[in-house]
């Protein structure tokens, strides 16, 4: 087993990649390399990409699958070693670095990397001190804002609903680290565990509440990718831009109960839901898992019902 540290990209096959970077371009990507056959977008953060949309003018639109971060290149020799794992292999695309390709048990991509190339950050707008209500922090000086899309800062999480839900929490606890924050049960019967959100194992230091969820369903898909911007206002920046610019909403503002994070969910234009998010929970490995019944993943501190209901 390996511990690894965060999700790196995700991959998304695309039947048109003009219409991917426009989309991606005004949820607040920006663009780190362009071939003919795909798409390479990075947040603010110093990832190459964070994001890779893949030119597939035939197939089926949609996630394919993820790169987790490996710690150190001897994690790479020791993951190559694996069941179904691939050689270490030098990855032929923009960014370079090394990576190991496994299958997950619901058939979705799992590249472990590492050594891809890091850029210099780039700078976080609309930063400022805040005057709240019992704690002036911005004194003498008019607040500054620029307008346009949002600023995303990187990739956070991926949320997958699979029919091989055990498996796939084996699968990735077992080989990669991930440990439980809340294990979710069902409602009806009080005790069946049906979803999982999963961190990463990084000791003392404190990660995101969930880097992976992942929901038992009849049916295998990406539900979404949760992208992470600044903080509420930047939420609100990036979801009053996307509206402007004729997409389609989800869900939100509103802020979950499980994880804690601020979201706004807003839909690609072939159906993935992409979801900012905020202000998450951040736990060490020492932090007890939760158990919850499953319909809390649904229940908000504040903001709109679910549009499902
Ligand atoms: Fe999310």
């Amino acid at each position: 087993m390996i511990k690894v540290t965060d999700v790196q990209y995700a991959r998304i096959s695309v039947p048109d990649l003009d219409l991917a970077e426009e989309f991606l371009t005004n949820l607040g990507l920006v663009r780190s390399a362009r071939t003919v056959k795909a798409l390479y977008m990075r947040g603010s953060d110093t990832d190459h990409h964070c994001y890779i949309a893949e030119l597939n003018e035939q197939g089926q639109p949609g996630y394919t699958g993820m790169a987790l971060a490996a710690a150190s290149a001897e994690d790479l020799e020791t993951i190559a070693k694996a069941e179904g794992a691939s050689p270490i292999e030098a990855i032929d695309e923009p960014g370079g670095g090394n990576r190991v390709r496994l299958t997950d048990p619901a058939g979705f991509g799992v590249d472990i990397v590492f050594g891809i190339q890091q850029l210099s950050p780039i700078p976080v707008k609309n930063i400022q001190p805040q005057n709240t209500g019992s704690d002036r922090q911005r004194l003498g000086n008019r607040a500054q804002f620029t307008s346009g899309p949002g600023q995303i800062k990187r990739l956070g999480h991926v949320v997958l609903f699979v029919e091989k839900f055990e498996e796939c929490v084996e699968f990735y606890g077992s080989l990669f680290g991930f440990i439980s924050s809340d294990k979710m049960f069902d409602d009806g019967d009080g005790e069946t565990i049906v979803s999982n959100f999963m961190r990463c194992d990084r000791g003392k230091k404190h990660t995101d509440h969930h880097t992976l969820y992942l929901k038992a369903m009849t049916e295998t898909r990406c539900h979404h990718l949760g992208l992470e911007v600044e903080d509420l206002e930047a939420v609100q920046i990036a979801s009053h831009y996307m509206a402007a610019t004729d997409h389609k909403h989800n869900w939100g503002i509103g802020r979950h109960v499980v994880g804690s994070n601020i979201f706004d969910q807003w839909l690609d234009p072939w159906g993935l839901m992409h979801e900012y998010f905020a202000d998450m929970d951040m736990l060490d490995a020492a932090t007890p898992t939760a158990l919850t019944a499953v319909s809390e993943s649904l229940v908000t501190h504040w903001g709109p019902p679910h549009p499902y209901f």
